[in-house]
């Protein structure tokens, strides 16, 4: 048997050799030149760790709250779509190795499992992640199902009034399963434009009208927090403040809209500054290492989500994979923290 891999670029590698390369791409890729994709891991790497030493690191904790709940790690599962394209047991998996590591899982609108079928498969805690549809109504019965299957919270994806153009999935001709949550709801049945049937499908569905006022709208139809995902400004931040959002996600969607948007890293401590305090900033984006998770809580995060370093454990070795893919990365964190003499990463030296 091949030699387990032993870090987050090992498991891109062994997801990119076990998938059809129309999915492998789907997963791994960015929008147009990908260069926000390429930026989102680089930019890490410019920040370096300036270590402290004879620093007692005997009893260092990784374990941190989000929005009153406790978990083992400040790391969290990013939504993302299409899981069974990755494995069989889809989302399941994903969910069940997110409550082994005692974390929290956001779904995602788009999975290919029903969220009540997430729900009930184990006791992992759960957001859920919400597009908005130009049926409105679509969106509000997703929200009354989320909150009525003990989903804790709401994260509303605010960065895509359309969708980005992702070349590889023209290219491929991406072709898309039925999103489970949305028999019945809304015909999935697009006419495909002899490209990616998710570009067609997003054109047809997504409600490019979406705007702050509408938060309100969302907060009287449900006693969930509202945590809003894709704020790259100060100004949003502050406007994220304003509407009552009880989190921001930092976050440019994995690259997959904007392309030339900035690096989360990059403007992370703007968007921190902007809050005030007065609500938690998470991010997303980049993470593949340990050390990355430390600059982000160093900056100001509350804790980072993590996107494609699921997909690859899940495909590379189902729902093992996504649970080693979990740990490692907690491990790698907590080594981080002694190495760097730092148990509380917001002293850091960075540069
Ligand atoms: C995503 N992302 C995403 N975001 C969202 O709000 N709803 C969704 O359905 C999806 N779907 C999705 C599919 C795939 C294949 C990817 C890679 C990403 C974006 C996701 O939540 C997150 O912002 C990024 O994945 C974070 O970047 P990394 O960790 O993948 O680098």
């Amino acid at each position: 048997m091949a030699a387990e891999a032993v870090n987050v670029k090992e498991f891109q590698e062994l997801a990119r050799q076990v998938l059809p390369k129309m999915h492998y791409d789907f997963y791994a890729g960015g929008a147009e030149d990908q260069y926000t994709l390429k930026e989102n891991e680089e930019a890490f790497k410019r920040i370096i760790i300036q270590p402290r030493v004879l620093v007692d690191v005997s009893g260092i904790d990784p374990s941190t709250t989000v929005l009153g709940f406790n978990i083992s790690m400040p790391i969290m599962i990013a939504p993302t779509s299409m899981h069974k394209l990755a494995n069989p047991e889809g989302e399941l998996a994903t969910a069940r190795a997110a409550a082994t590591c005692n974390t929290i899982m956001v779904l995602s609108s788009s999975s290919t499992y029903r969220l009540e079928e997430v729900a009930a498969c184990c006791n992992a805690v759960r957001f859920f992640q919400l597009f908005m549809y130009k049926k409105r109504d679509v969106s509000a019965k997703l929200v009354q199902r989320a909150e009525s299957s003990g989903y804790k919270a709401i994260v509303l994806t605010a960065d895509t009034p359309r969708l980005g153009r992702r070349e590889a999935d023209i290219k491929n001709k991406l072709i898309v399963p039925e999103f489970e949550n949305l028999k019945g709801l809304l015909s999935t049945n697009v006419v495909p434009d002899g490209g990616s049937s998710l570009a067609a499908y997003a054109k047809e569905t997504q409600d490019a009208s979406l705007s702050w006022e509408d938060i309100a709208w969302l907060k009287s139809i449900t006693n969930m927090p509202i945590l809003i995902k894709g704020i790259l400004t100060h100004e949003d931040a502050t406007r994220a403040v304003e509407v009552g959002a009880a989190g921001i996600i930092v976050s440019n969607h994995g690259a997959r809209q904007l392309d030339y948007s900035p690096s989360t890293i990059s403007v992370l401590e703007e968007v921190v500054h902007a809050t005030g305090g007065k609500l938690p900033v998470f991010l997303d984006g980049g993470i593949r290492r340990g050390t990355d998770i430390f600059k982000a809580l160093a900056l100001g995060a509350k804790a980072v989500l993590v996107g494609r370093p699921v997909i690859y454990g899940l495909a590379a070795m189902g729902e093992y994979g996504v649970k080693r893919v979990l740990e490692l990365l907690k491990n790698e964190f907590e080594l981080t923290m002694a190495l760097a003499g730092l148990p509380n990463p917001k002293d850091a030296y960075l540069h």
